[in-house]
This record gives C-alpha cells, sequence and structure tokens, in this order.
C-alpha cells in the first residue's frame, strides 16, 4: 500500500465515519459524552491516587499510624470517581452499540429495498452470493469503526488533558509525555498499516471460502453423481488453506506489535519515576504529583489503543462502504406511469406486442447487445388462448418477460388493453398480468403462503379455488397439515411437477386478467396440463376470465389453443392454428413431432431449464474450471 493510497483510505474512512455521525448524531452525542466523562475520570483519578499516597499514605508510613478521616476520604474520592466512570463506561458503550447496530439495519434495509426495485437486468448482472454479502458483511463491514469510534474520539480529549495536566504540574514530566504518547499513537498508526492489507486479504479469502462452500452444497447432487467429491474439497482445501495462511499473518503481526504497544507504557513510566526522582529532589514537585503522573501513564495505555482499532478498521469499512455504495447509486429501476387498470374489471385483457425489439444488456458495456427479438407484432385478443412455440434459445422466454414487463423493449411496444405497459402503474401492472415462470419459486413457508402472498382479499375458499385450478388441490389435501403445511428449502420437499403448480396457483389466486405461462407444467404429465389449461380456459366451470399466453410443447397442450405463434431466432415465422401450421411449416411440424416422439419414447426431450439440463450445465462450467 503506497502513502497515497493509504492516505486517501484514510479520507475516505473518515468520510464515512462523518456519514455515520451525521445519520446517528443524537447517540454519538451520548456515547461520546459517555467516553469523554470516563477520559476525564481517569485523569482525575490518577491525581486522587497520587493524593492519596502522597498525602495519606506516606505521612502514615512516617507517623506510623493511619488517620481515620483521612482513609475514608480517600476510599469515598475513588469509590465515587469509579462509579462515574462506570456510568461513563456505559453511556459509551450503549450508545456505540445502538449506533453500530441501527446504522447496520438501516443500511440492511436499504440495500435489500434497493434489490427489489432494480430491474431484472442489474439481477442478471450480479451474482446471488455477491447480493447476499452485499446486504450482510459489506455493511458490517462498513460500520465496524463505529463501535470504538466514541472510545477514541474520547481517548483524543482526554489525552490533550493528560498533556495539559502534565504542563501544569512539571514541564520537564511534560516532555516525557510529550515524546511517549506521540510514540504510542505512532506505533498504533504503523501497526494499523501493516494489519489493514492483510484483514482486506483475509476477508476476501473468507469470502470465497464461503462461496466455494455455498456452491458445493448447491451443486451437491452434481458432484456426487459426477464423482467430483474429491475435487471440490481439493478446490475447497486450497483456498482454506490460503485463508489460514492470511489469518496466521494476521496472527504473527499481532504478536510482534502487541508486546510493543504493552511495553511502551511502561518505558514512559520508567521515565517519569527517573525524570520524577531529579526533580523530587530538585524540589521542584511533590510525592503526590509524581505519583500521579507515573499512574497517569500506566492508564492511558490502554485507550490509546482505541484509535489504533479505528484506524485498523477503516480500510475494510471502506471497502464494505464502496460495494454497499454500489448497490444504493446502481439505476435503471422502471420508471412506472399513472395509468391504471381497473382491478376489478372482470373482462379478460388484450395483450398486444407492435413490432417489438430486444436485446439483453451485454455482460460488458462496450460489447453489442445481441439482438435476441425482432419485429415481433402479434396479439393476444381478450379471453382467447395463444400458444408461443419455438426451439429452445428463439426467444420465448423474452417474450413472456416482456408481457409482464419485467424489461422493456428496446423498439416498438408491448400493451395491454390498448395501453403501453410503461404509462400503467406498478398496482396496475402487478394486478392486471401474471407470469408463471420458467423456474418455479416455492418461498420457504406454508402452502398457503406461497399461494396468498398476503395479498388482502384471498382468503382459504380462494387458494382453494386456484389450487383446484391448478390442479394441486389433490397433493395439498394430503399433505399432513393442509395450507398450514411448511414448503420449500426447509419444509416438506415438492416435485418439480408439484412446484409448477402450486406456482400456477399463486398466479391465479391473484385473478390475473391475463395470464403467461412460460412452460409453466412442463414437469406435469401431459394429461394432468392439457386438463390444466382446458379449465384455465373455461370461465363458466370456475376459471379465471383471463386471456392466456402460454409457452408450450405439448401437441395436447398446443392443440387448445385459438391461435400458434411459431418463432424462430426471435421473429416471428409463422401464425396460424396448430393443424395449419403443421401442414404448413415444415420447422413447426418436427419440432411438435420430435418432442412428442421423444415423450412416446420415453425420453423426455430435454428442456432448457428443467432440473436435468440445470444439473448437466452446471457440470459443464465445472468441467471447463
Ligand atoms: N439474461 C440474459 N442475458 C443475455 N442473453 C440472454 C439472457 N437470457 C436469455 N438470453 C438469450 O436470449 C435468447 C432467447 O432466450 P429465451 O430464454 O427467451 O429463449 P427461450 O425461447 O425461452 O428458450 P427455452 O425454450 O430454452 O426456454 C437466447 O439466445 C439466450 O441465449
Ligand atoms: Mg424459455
Amino acid at each position: 500500500m503506497t502513502s497515497r493510497t493509504s492516505r486517501d483510505v484514510l479520507r475516505r474512512g473518515l468520510s464515512v465515519l462523518g456519514r455515520a455521525i451525521r445519520e446517528q448524531p443524537r447517540i454519538f452525542a451520548v456515547a461520546v459524552s459517555g467516553s469523554v466523562l470516563f477520559g476525564l475520570l481517569v485523569i482525575a483519578s490518577a491525581y486522587v491516587v497520587g493524593a492519596v499516597v502522597g498525602d495519606v499514605v506516606v505521612p502514615a508510613i512516617a507517623r506510623g499510624s493511619v488517620g481515620v478521616a483521612a482513609l475514608a476520604l480517600a476510599a469515598g474520592a475513588l469509590f465515587g470517581i469509579s462509579v462515574l466512570r462506570v456510568v461513563g463506561i456505559f453511556g459509551r458503550r450503549l450508545g456505540a452499540g445502538y449506533m453500530q447496530f441501527r446504522l447496520q439495519a438501516a443500511y440492511r434495509r436499504q440495500v435489500t429495498r434497493r434489490y427489489l426495485d432494480l430491474p431484472l437486468s442489474w439481477h442478471q448482472r450480479n451474482a446471488t452470493g455477491t447480493l447476499l454479502s452485499n446486504a450482510n458483511s459489506d455493511v458490517e463491514a462498513a460500520w465496524y469503526p463505529i463501535a470504538p469510534l466514541p472510545f477514541a474520539v474520547g481517548t483524543v480529549v482526554m489525552l490533550v488533558g493528560a498533556i495539559a495536566s502534565l504542563f501544569v504540574t512539571d514541564w520537564a514530566l511534560a516532555l516525557v509525555g510529550l515524546a511517549v504518547f506521540p510514540a504510542l499513537f505512532a506505533l498504533n498508526v504503523v501497526y494499523s498499516r501493516r494489519m489493514a492489507p492483510r484483514q482486506a486479504r483475509a476477508q476476501r479469502l473468507r469470502a470465497e471460502v464461503s462461496g466455494i462452500a455455498h456452491e458445493s452444497f448447491d451443486g451437491a447432487l452434481v458432484v456426487k453423481t459426477m464423482g467430483r467429491e474429491a475435487q471440490e474439497t481439493a478446490r475447497f482445501a486450497a483456498r482454506a488453506g490460503e485463508l489460514r495462511d492470511a489469518l496466521i499473518s494476521v496472527g504473527r503481526l499481532r504478536g510482534v506489535f502487541d508486546p510493543m504497544l504493552e511495553t511502551l507504557p511502561s518505558l514512559g513510566t520508567l521515565a517519569v519515576l527517573v525524570v520524577g526522582a531529579f526533580r523530587l529532589r530538585q524540589g521542584a514537585i511533590t510525592v503526590t504529583e509524581l505519583v500521579s503522573v507515573a499512574f497517569l501513564f500506566t492508564v492511558l495505555a490502554f485507550p490509546v489503543r482505541a484509535i489504533g482499532w479505528v484506524l485498523a478498521e477503516l480500510p475494510r469499512s471502506v471497502a464494505g462502504w464502496d460495494r454497499v455504495r454500489r448497490v444504493l447509486d446502481a439505476t435503471g429501476e422502471m420508471p412506472y406511469g399513472d395509468v391504471t387498470l381497473d382491478p376489478a374489471d372482470p373482462t379478460p385483457a388484450t395483450l398486444a406486442f407492435a413490432d417489438v425489439g430486444f436485446a439483453y444488456e451485454p455482460a460488458e458495456a462496450h460489447l453489442p447487445g445481441a439482438e435476441v427479438l425482432g419485429e415481433v407484432t402479434f396479439t393476444v385478443p381478450a379471453g382467447k388462448t395463444v400458444a408461443l412455440v419455438g426451439p429452445t434459445g428463439s426467444g420465448k422466454s423474452t417474450v413472456a418477460a416482456l408481457a409482464v414487463r419485467l424489461v422493456d423493449p428496446q423498439s416498438g411496444t408491448v400493451s395491454l388493453d390498448g395501453v403501453d405497459v410503461r404509462r400503467l402503474t406498478a398496482a396496475s401492472l402487478a394486478g392486471t398480468a401474471a407470469l408463471v415462470a420458467q423456474v418455479p419459486f416455492v418461498f420457504d413457508d406454508t402452502v398457503r403462503a406461497n399461494v396468498a402472498l398476503d395479498r388482502p382479499g384471498v382468503t382459504d375458499d380462494d387458494v382453494w379455488a386456484a389450487l383446484r385450478l391448478a390442479e394441486a388441490d389433490g397433493f395439498v389435501a394430503a399433505l399432513p397439515e393442509g395450507l398450514d403445511t411448511m414448503v420449500g428449502e426447509r419444509g416438506t420437499s415438492l416435485s418439480g411437477g408439484q412446484r409448477q403448480r402450486l406456482t400456477l396457483a399463486r398466479a391465479l389466486a391473484g385473478r390475473p386478467r391475463l395470464l403467461v405461462l412460460d412452460d409453466a407444467t412442463s414437469a406435469v404429465d401431459p394429461r394432468v396440463e392439457a386438463a390444466i389449461l382446458a379449465g384455465l380456459r373455461a370461465p363458466a366451470a370456475g376459471g379465471p376470465a383471463a386471456s392466456i399466453l402460454v409457452v408450450a410443447y405439448r401437441r395436447a397442450t398446443i392443440a387448445l389453443a385459438d391461435e400458434v405463434i411459431y418463432l424462430e431466432q426471435g421473429r416471428v415465422v409463422a401464425r396460424g392454428t396448430h393443424a395449419e401450421l403443421l401442414a404448413t411449416v415444415s420447422g413447426y411440424a418436427d419440432l411438435v413431432t420430435a418432442y412428442e416422439q421423444a415423450e412416446v419414447d420415453g425420453e423426455p426431450q430435454p428442456r432448457p431449464y428443467d432440473e436435468v439440463t440445470a444439473l448437466t450445465s452446471g457440470l459443464e462450467v465445472e468441467v471447463d474450471r
């Protein structure tokens, strides 16, 4: 670390501290008052101890008898100072703790809130592991120096007070203080500078080690089925070894500096006694004063280290703060419009794509984004079902994301009931269109909570109705506690098809007027899949009054659609009924027949985001590494 960058870190670290103080000024004032009180009492206690020794103990020894009144007075003074010191420590600790944990909580909330506001494209560029550490260890690291900060500020006041009182007592002893305290301070600075890069490295390695562990557990199935346990363990062991070395180097540095920090004040005390003995003989000071000053040196050593603690934490704080800032300053959240659609409108919505072009943001800003969709135009008329069919990677999921405005197109418009979706309010969008994604997500919560999602007015009856439509009522009723059964990560594990149906029921419970199903029933067997779609299309029989855009592969499912849009490489190449396309578009016939054939042969066609493919694509990454 060059001195220039370390000065830069110091400057930025102090500005982070400044922000903390501006955000919690009152608590900080309480903590610093406690710390200053403590500091002044430390100085006072040195002088009281000096007075007790010089004015009570020494005369008593000389006389051979102890004055009870003087002794009681001395004891009372020392006791009083101790009590006040306790008050000071209490105020400081409580204030510092409040301040640190309040700031942590506030920034954790801000960061997670920001995650939810940021657009999908931002999330696609940022790994989950990073997001977790931003909200957790980075926020913590940013506010670490807050804990010792009030102590350090109080210590600075105390040092100034100590040196001033030394000058009042005797200039020669003050010179000793002027030599020792700055030296102690400088040693702390050197220590924290040396320590900072080692701590930073250890912190980085800690994150890497937990990242690898996270990945191995997450991919436990791949690791096991592919017999990669040994390699994974080796990968983990290598990083764990680096972390051990980094921590040992931290310990070694501590081993060198800690004794020096302990010894320096003792040397100071020694110097005070030597110089003081001369001054005593010269009659310049009294025994009381000498004892006071010697005592002062011993009690000051510990608080001075608080300054070192703050300095040592600054680089980590700055690094954490930079990462937190990156999230808080990230832009690109979707501006919503102010047009509302009536949520109680009982009629299905009309979805229209007009000349829509879309490209994902490139991973690096200077690369051009490849076009994923071009000139896509189609309509899902109110109450109709349109099937979106196309080979893998043709852009079906992208169309689905555009339909519910997870992303905005670069050209053309997507509209609901004739209103550009960009002009709708967030609530109108959420209340009108529901997407059931290709990868089902189940919260670690009860079935009821997973389906109702705390939306107002969703009763148990509504939940059951939604489950019935999603053909999920059967298996939910068979769960040990019905709607109250915990499902998800730590609850009852559901099969892939059960998860899909639960997420479908979740979408239905909101009574959407447009339902977008992105391959949402791929893990359900073909008969049930067709039954679900047939049920959704029959409002008379309790189905939703919704228009449906459905990404599907199976002939029986597609055949139910009023119209089929056939997509290839992001372009609509054909549209019509299933029968028409089957007869006229060879690519379409090939795709649907190949899929059908594979299922008949008992080899389910690999589906892009099926668990099976998710596993093997994870493997490729593994092997590449
Ligand atoms: N987040 C992303 N960033 C960059 N490119 C992406 C992203 N998601 C998808 N793509 C690319 O966009 C194209 C269309 O992807 P999309 O997921 O829409 O296809 P799909 O038709 O749904 O495929 P599948 O049938 O496999 O689900 C693909 O070429 C894909 O590589
Ligand atoms: Mg897809």
